[in-house]
């Protein structure tokens, strides 16, 4: 027996959104925002705790400084039932941070990546490793030390008979270095969005970018907005199309809610179609709530949104 169904392997950073900000700003002047939210951002963040909402026993692997973000961000998981025992405390730095400012419908966000920057392979030890079924790691553009030897991270997790999966993320640097045919024979699912995948396959169509990875990929899951998503596995291409919500509050976490739809049924043996399908919904209920975890509160509110907005039962 496995003490957690899924590791994550993650950046951790805290959100300092700022709301309704008068006028865009500028060099030498200063404004007023109408309004301020500190949160536990970062996407693995947003994994993490609505995988656990959907009643999986989840637990994380970030590093974080010791100051007072860092308490913000173990007191959020804990409080969304996720183990924070793995979470790097290192107190030479400083907790990462984004500054959101929210200007209206746009948004600008300048980020300091502080710890999750040093997070090293050989920090994700066997031993952590052995305690879990399955390894998910996000982000790994943001992660720069980790992301040095990721292969070699999950080359070791599959050899120790852990089922992976991972979501790239957007490259800030859009130089989307990542050598796919070196990687993804170790990872079962690749999540990333459709324009992540075009860029790191340098193909403007999902179906070329497939057709240069399919020698070496297992599942790859695009995640594609309002037209839902892509699966390949077995050498076909599958979309399914999205549940569609007209209203949207925000899309800020979708895809991070669609990887945590996708893999709390994948790690229970169930066909990746029907994943496929409750990645989309959870996509969906995402959408219905402002941020990424609002409409995640416990298992029973994501079963009242999908039934009420979307027709769907679980
Ligand atoms: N307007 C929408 N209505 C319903 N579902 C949506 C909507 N936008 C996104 N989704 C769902 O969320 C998933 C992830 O969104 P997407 O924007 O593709 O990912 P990311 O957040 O990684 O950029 C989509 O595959 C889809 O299932
Ligand atoms: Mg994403």
């Amino acid at each position: 027996m496995k003490d957690f169904d899924v590791l994550v392997v993650g950046e951790l950073n805290v959100d300092i959104i700022l709301d309704n900000i008068k006028a865009f700003p500028e060099i030498g002047k200063e404004i007023i925002a109408e309004d301020l939210t500190v949160t536990l951002g970062s996407s693995s963040a947003i994994f993490a705790s609505n995988l656990s909402s959907l009643e999986i026993n989840v637990a994380f692997l970030g590093k974080i400084g010791n100051d007072s973000f860092a308490n913000l961000i173990n007191e959020t998981l804990i409080r969304k039932n996720v183990n924070t025992d793995f979470v790097i405390t290192s107190p030479q730095y400083k907790t990462g941070l984004t500054i959101v400012m929210n200007y209206d419908m746009d948004r600008a966000n300048v980020t300091f990546p502080g710890a999750m920057d040093y997070l090293g392979e050989d920090e994700v030890t066997d031993k952590v490793l052995s305690k879990a079924k399955h390894l998910h790691v996000s982000s790994v553009f943001l992660q720069k030390k980790l992301k040095k030897d990721i292969v070699k991270l999950f080359q070791r997790a599959k050899k120790m008979g852990l089922s992976t999966s991972m979501d790239p993320q957007w490259d800030p640097e859009e130089k989307w270095e990542l050598s796919l045919a070196e990687l993804l024979p170790y990872i079962d699912v690749f999540l990333p969005n459709a324009t992540e995948f075009k860029h790191l396959t340098n193909c403007t169509d999902i179906k070329s970018g497939i057709e240069k990875v399919k020698r070496y990929a297992n599942t790859i899951v695009i995640k594609d907005g309002e037209h839902g998503a892509h699966l390949w596995e077995q050498g076909e291409l599958t979309s399914k199309p999205a549940f569609l919500n007209t209203h949207v509050a925000d899309c800020i976490g979708a895809g991070d809610s669609f990887d945590a739809g996708f893999i709390s049924e994948y790690i229970k043996g169930k066909p990746n179609l029907y994943c496929l399908e409750i990645g989309n919904i959870t996509g969906a209920i995402n959408t219905t709530a402002s941020g990424g975890t609002t409409a995640f509160k416990n298992f029973e509110t994501i079963k009242d949104i999908a039934k009420s907005k979307f027709s769907y039962h679980f």
